[in-house]
């Protein structure tokens, strides 16, 4: 036990009781619990630059009233009887149990972003975790790179250029824990009265982070092809946000045309464009189409990647691409932020880069989300036929199906909840107006047995037929 008990030298106290008003208060306070071994009374008295007597004086005292108890060649140890204690350690609370006509622990949930974990490669990340520590001792020893380790951005530069096209250099990628961080750097990085164009709908969190940093936001509508032209040629945004290889919500791809009508367009204005690539990796059908960044011949996008849909959302590593006009502000600003990525994780994850674990599993999720996605069309058409319209299935572990029923967005949930199914609004993705209901069902984190009786459910608790 580390213990720091603060004494006041300057007290008339004396310094033993100090110490024995400490340890009480902590056994009261269930900090020190009992059975905990106190720390020597050489350690104490060298750690506190005390005499060895006034710990013994306190420990002795301790001894006698029965609140440590001394065991040969072992130490003392803390041994309070429980009724000592004024303040009991208090009992965690009862978690309260939700219940779904009594099936608690059979909720199916149509979550976006979570990950089957019966599909997750522990061992071989077990593995490459254990392989890096070894590896990289000595780096872990020294305060990491404030852009993110240069093994793992050199990896995924190699990465990013074989299956996205992109073309940059290492130097060029800040690593951080999250899109949202990133973003909240790009604004001190630009820190101007930006006017940013967003597409609508769009990803709340994203838009909310520009909101959080007063810029003024200006929805963009979309259509068939992707960003409509004219609004962007008509606000003239300094900034402009967009999915294009998947529409958040929608799941539309923007076609090859309009990517290089709007590089032309932010060329000659001198705009930049933020490509958020999420899962840029799973696209189930059509011919690939390259990233905005690998077109862009004007260093005008800000390509952002993430490893929370394709790999793992609680590992927390996301990285932003910036031209490099921005390098040498960005590297300022980062340095102030630190890096918020631990340099264990971003080593285990250049090792599993590196011994091709992370392209097994990626093909390996690739084809089970195609096989997924099968399942969860055939059902939807079985179970919900005519009634919903799907959309958004041509990439991405997730649909949309717009509900032609007299039933709210709400009670649409409430009622698939009350059966044990979560799906989820698209809604909040909108800033201004929304005229369907329309429910998003992500299938990454579901099995196929689950999807097909979650389906199966939502036509019951629809009361389809
Ligand atoms: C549009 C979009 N961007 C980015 C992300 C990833 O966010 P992060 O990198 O913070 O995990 C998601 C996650 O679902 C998303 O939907």
């Amino acid at each position: 036990m580390d213990l720091t008990p603060f004494l006041n030298r300057d007290s008339k106290i004396p310094l033993y009781q100090q110490l024995i008003k400490f340890f009480k208060s902590n056994m009261h306070d269930g900090r020190i619990k009992k059975g905990m071994k106190l720390p020597s009374k050489r350690h104490l008295a060298k750690k506190l630059l005390i005499s060895q007597t006034t710990v013994e004086r306190a420990y002795d005292q301790l001894l006698a009233e029965g609140y440590i108890l001394s065991k040969p060649r072992s130490g003392l140890f803390a041994d309070y009887d429980e009724s000592f204690l004024i303040h009991p350690d208090p009992k965690p609370a009862e978690l309260p149990v939700q219940n779904f006509n009594g099936t608690t622990n059979e909720i199916i949930d149509f979550h976006y972003g979570h990950v089957d974990s019966s599909f997750f490669p522990l061992s071989a990340w077990r593995k490459n975790v254990v392989a890096s520590l070894d590896k990289y001792s000595e780096k872990l020893c020294r305060p990491g790179d404030v852009l993110g380790e240069i093994e793992l951005r050199t990896l995924i530069t190699e990465y990013l250029y074989q299956s996205r096209g992109v073309n940059c250099e290492p130097n060029q990628i800040i690593i951080g824990s999250s899109t949202s961080y990133l973003l909240q750097m790009l604004c001190h990085i630009l820190n101007t009265s930006l006017k940013v164009g967003f597409e609508e709908p769009g990803y709340p969190r994203s838009r909310e982070i520009f909101e959080l940093n007063r810029k003024e936001i200006i929805p963009l509508p979309l259509d068939s092809e992707g960003l409509k032209m004219d609004a962007v040629k008509k606000n003239i945004p300094d900034l402009i946000y967009i999915t294009p290889s998947h529409q958040y919500p929608l799941g539309r791809i923007m076609t090859i045309n309009r990517r290089l009508e709007l590089l032309k367009w932010a060329a000659d204005n001198h705009s930049f464009i933020i490509e958020d690539d999420y899962d840029g990796e799973f696209r189930h059908s059509g011919q690939p189409i390259p990233s905005l960044q690998a077109l862009d011949k004007e260093n005008r996008v800000i390509y952002l990647g993430t490893f929370s849909n394709s790999f793992l959302p609680t590992l927390r590593i996301s990285y932003m691409i910036l031209p490099r006009s921005l390098l040498k502000k960005a590297t300022q600003i980062t340095s102030l932020f630190k890096q918020t990525v631990s340099s264990i994780n971003q080593f285990a994850l250049a090792e599993f880069i590196q011994n091709g674990e992370w392209q097994k599993h990626l093909n390996r999720m690739r084809k089970l989300y195609r096989k997924k996605r099968k399942i969860i069309l055939e059902a939807v058409k079985r179970e919900l036929g005519d009634k919903v319209k799907i959309h958004g299935e041509n990439s991405g572990p997730r649909i949309l199906i717009d509900v032609y029923l007299e039933l709210s967005e709400q009670e649409l949930i409430q009622k698939a909840e009350n059966h044990g199914v979560k799906v989820y609004p698209v809604s909040d993705s909108y800033k201004k107006g929304y005229a369907f209901n329309t429910m998003s069902l992500g299938f990454s984190g579901v099995s196929e047995e689950e999807i097909k009786r979650g389906i199966y459910l939502l036509n019951k608790s629809w009361d389809l037929k």
